[in-house]
């Protein structure tokens, strides 16, 4: 891809931000797909001085992570139903010279999940932070039955209330269909660790990790063992980047990751 005069700019915002994989991925997407656009990452922007050089640069996009999902919904001039209901956007649009907030996690989780059925299935989501939140937003039109475990039980007991569902330990937890990890137990580099210890997985479930480095997390590995279904992280994180082009250029994009 050649830098030229029609490239368009477009950013990860973060802090810290030098880990994000958004500018490479963002790559790979724009190359594969004929669009003449860059990401560069930008560590701990003032916000409201991005929001204006977002309209005075015409960027296409902006991809937000960690600490600002929630702060940047206020300068959002269009807030969709999962940032309302989230209080979280990863994405800003600029279309027609307003910024859109959205939240395509929730997108890459109904993506990654998209093979799976729910219908009247039991799944247990692990932790209770922003990402299980999401996965409970991603899940509120099946018909799945909740299970919540989490460190900090008052937290689980915050979601279950608010998107339904019950608490449970895990040594009282019965069969379970679909296992989501919403907690980062297990990334890198503590890869030795493991959200659900001395747990025995068995051929009929399904597990999805929303850690994705490593690829294949403990987790998944030791489930992968006992003829589980599983899912990475990587897919929810390219789908969520997907639909952020698709947002942005109104195009379906695809990617290929091994090339
Ligand atoms: P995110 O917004 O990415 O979901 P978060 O809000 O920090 O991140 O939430 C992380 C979740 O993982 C929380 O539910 C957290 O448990 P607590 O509610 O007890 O804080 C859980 N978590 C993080 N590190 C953990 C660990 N080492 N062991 C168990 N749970 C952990």
């Amino acid at each position: 891809m050649t830098i030229d005069t029609s490239t368009q700019l477009n950013l990860v915002i973060g802090n810290p931000v030098k880990h994000s994989r958004s500018p490479e991925l963002h790559k790979r997407i724009y190359e594969q797909n004929g669009i003449n656009a860059i990401m560069l990452a930008i560590e701990n922007p003032n916000l409201s001085d991005l929001i204006v050089a977002m309209k005075t640069l015409n960027m296409g996009l902006i991809a937000v992570t960690l600490p600002f999902k929630t702060q940047i919904i206020q300068y959002a001039d269009v807030i969709n139903d999962a940032v309302k209901v989230l209080g979280a956007a990863n994405t800003l649009i600029l279309k027609n010279g307003q910024v859109h907030a959205h939240n395509t996690d929730v997108d890459g989780i109904n993506a990654a999940l998209k093979d799976v059925d729910l219908n009247n299935k039991k799944v247990l989501i692990l932790g209770a932070g922003g990402a299980a939140r999401a996965v409970a937003y991603a899940l509120k039109d099946t018909h799945a039955d909740l299970f919540w475990m989490n460190r900090t039980k008052e937290n689980a007991e915050e979601l279950s209330n608010q998107f339904g569902g019950t608490v449970v330990e895990q040594d009282k937890l019965g069969q379970i269909d679909l296992i989501i990890n919403t907690t980062s137990v297990g990334m890198s580099p503590k890869i030795d660790e493991t959200p659900l210890p001395d747990y025995v997985f068995n051929q009929n479930q399904t597990v999805f990790d929303l850690v994705y480095t490593p690829k294949e997390t403990r987790l998944l590995s030791e489930a992968r063992k006992s003829g589980a279904h599983c899912i990475s992280g990587e897919i929810m994180f390219v789908e969520q980047a997907l639909k952020q082009v698709e947002l942005c250029y109104g195009i379906s994009p695809q990617v290929e990751m091994s090339s």
